[in-house]
């Protein structure tokens, strides 16, 4: 039985080097703000190409998000043993290259095999898969992804919630996710229907 003893609450966010990076920096200063989830964070190199490019934010400040912050050359850290309990792992935003790799079971570096194994250990693992328009192999990989329990969640927009800014746009698409993990928002972002919009 592995269990950790305090049922701490764990997930893993990778960011990779589709564009949208702030969908992964956004779910750090989530879970930093609303408490009790260790977050293990992963940036690939293209990942941190991105978060400069459309953040200007430096490797120190994003860092500064996550309780531990791993390498993703380190495939003997923490994450890459399913021994180690987590409550899954996110890859916002996910990079065909990283969606293939998963579909494919390479585990060819930190972020491609902790994924392996959150796939392994049956637990949940979001992949906020960013790419238009779609050719075959990427539809293909997202088929295998669910097929092996894995949720494909395209970031996208939901405009019922008439969305005035980005940066809600934004916070809708990560308070979903974060609901995927039934950790308890403050205030609910639920749809509550059209009240007699329709006819
Ligand atoms: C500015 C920029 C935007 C990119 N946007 C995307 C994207 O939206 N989707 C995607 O799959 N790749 C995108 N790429 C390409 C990936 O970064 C590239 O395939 C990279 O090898 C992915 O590696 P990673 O999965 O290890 O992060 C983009 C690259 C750059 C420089």
């Amino acid at each position: 039985m592995n269990a950790p003893a305090a049922a701490k609450r764990r997930l893993i966010v990778a960011i990779t080097g589709a564009t949208g990076a702030i969908y992964g920096v956004r779910l750090l200063e989530r879970l930093r703000k609303l408490g009790g989830v260790e977050t293990h964070l992963l940036v690939s190199s293209a990942g941190w190409l991105n978060i400069q490019h459309e953040l200007e934010l430096d490797r120190s400040a994003v860092h500064a998000l996550a309780d531990v912050v791993h390498n993703v050359r380190d495939v003997g850290a923490s994450i890459a043993s399913g021994s180690f309990v987590t409550d899954g792992m996110v890859i916002a935003p996910c990079s065909m290259r990283t969606l293939a790799s998963v579909a494919h079971g390479l585990s060819d570096n930190l972020i491609t095999r902790a994924a392996d194994v959150v796939l392994k250990e049956r637990r949940r693992l979001v992949l906020l898969v960013r790419e238009t328009p779609l050719n075959l192999a990427h539809l293909r990989n997202m088929t295998s992804v669910t097929e092996m329990g894995g949720v494909i969640f395209p970031p996208l927009p939901a405009f019922y919630q008439k969305p005035a800014t980005i940066d809600e746009m934004v916070d809708h698409t990560v308070e979903r996710v974060i609901d995927l993990f039934g950790v308890a928002l403050p205030v609910t972002h639920a749809w509550q229907g059209m009240r007699g919009e329709a006819d």
